[in-house]
């Protein structure tokens, strides 16, 4: 087991650390930056089908789910195509509206979750095609899709997913590339600059990595005792919140809870006081109006923070000054275009909750409670 875990204390944090070259496996060979092309890999839905569909409904549970939640930002921005996004536990018994042109997207690590092959099944009784996002070769729900998106992330052994979850965000970006195309919204250009930005993405998170590993030791010190943490975010940001929670929740046992900023004053500002270690998501694409409107307003939530004594920690954009003199703890992460500062964003929080459970005793690659895959409904 030692050797299987390649020098790393815990497979979980082998899996984060592996996480570039899960991202360069699951783009190789799946576009050409001479062509601007898209290669999703095996379909029985030909392009004019993806093209005409009429909408996205996607399933997926926890992480995957989270993940999900991602996508929908990625392809409504690129391909301005609606998706639902449900709970797989949810989708079945909330009576969905069948649509024979709505395509359904199973995302799913061990494409073997009993309620994300319900709601697949849901989907086909509907009329749907339905297409999986899926890390596992051969995985039941890869056989009973239209068509499979394999993520290469490799095998994933601890129970907190990681780069399987980076992964699936890599393969929601190609599909939302692939639908813009196919629905005229991306020229050869854009997607080639898109394309570009992607293969930057595995050595801008080998440098988050290797900048943020030791602060989030140093912060674990220092946090590992609260007894909540929210995490805060807006726009795609706002999974990725949930996302840092979820680790958190499961391998260190703290309770935590990802909110959208913007709905803080709508309630949860009342649990704000020194105790409380608040995680913010505050990266920014100066190039993109819309980022820089949300990281705006999300400076403002920063303050409503402090105000309140909360303490913050946020994740900024490398070379924002500003923030830096607002809050305690900043992790700084390179610059990226919106869409995909997701991959980025997520790894301090994994190491942060990673180094957490670490100083709090906890059985990190097996939290209590807690299966790799829930196979059961
Ligand atoms: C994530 O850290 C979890 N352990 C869990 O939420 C997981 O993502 C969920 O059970 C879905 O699994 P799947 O991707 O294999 O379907």
């Amino acid at each position: 087991i030692q050797a299987e875990k390649g020098g790393y204390k815990h497979f979980m944090l082998k899996e984060i650390w592996e996480q570039p070259r899960a991202i360069r496996d699951t783009t190789l060979g799946r576009f050409s930056l001479d062509s601007g092309k898209v290669y999703l890999g095996e379909m029985d839905i030909d392009d004019e089908e993806l093209a005409a569909a009429s909408s996205i409904n996607i399933a997926a549970c926890g992480t995957s789910w989270h993940a999900g939640m991602a996508g929908k930002y990625m392809i409504e921005r690129l391909a301005r195509l609606p998706v639902d996004v449900d709970y797989a536990s949810e989708y079945r018994y909330r009576n969905p509206i069948p649509d024979r042109n709505a395509l359904g997207l199973l995302i799913t690590q061990s494409g073997e979750t009993a309620d994300t092959l319900a709601a697949q099944r849901e989907m086909k009784n509907l009329g749907s095609k339905t297409v999986a996002i899926c890390n596992v070769v051969g995985a039941m729900v890869a056989r009973e899709a239209h068509g499979a998106i394999y993520t290469h992330a490799g095998p994933e052994i601890g129970v907190a997913s990681t780069k399987a979850f980076t992964s699936q965000l890599t393969a929601l970006f190609l599909l939302a590339l692939k639908l813009g195309q196919l629905r005229g919204r991306l020229d050869k250009e854009k997607s080639v600059a898109l394309m570009e930005e992607l293969s930057r993405t595995p050595a801008k998170i080998e440098e988050v990595l290797r900048i943020s590993s030791p602060q989030c030791e140093q912060l674990a010190k220092d946090f590992s005792n609260a007894r909540d943490f929210l995490y805060l975010g807006r726009g795609i940001h706002f999974p990725i919140a949930l996302e840092g929670a979820l680790k958190l929740k499961e391998i260190s046992y703290i309770h935590a809870e990802g909110y959208p900023a913007g709905e803080m004053k709508h309630g949860p500002n009342a649990l704000i006081d020194e105790t409380l270690p608040v995680v913010v998501l505050a990266s920014r694409d100066e190039s993109d109006p819309a980022s820089k409107l949300r990281y705006e307003k999300t400076l403002s939530n920063i303050q409503e923070v402090t105000a309140r004594s909360g303490r913050v920690i946020a994740i900024a954009t490398e070379g924002d000054t500003t923030i830096g003199q607002l809050v305690e703890h900043v992790i700084h992460i390179p610059a990226t275009i919106e869409l995909l500062s997701p991959l980025l964003e997520i790894v301090p929080l994994q190491l942060l909750a990673y180094y957490i459970a670490v100083r709090r005793g906890c059985d990190v690659d097996q939290p209590r409670n807690l299966a790799k895959s829930v196979t059961v409904e």
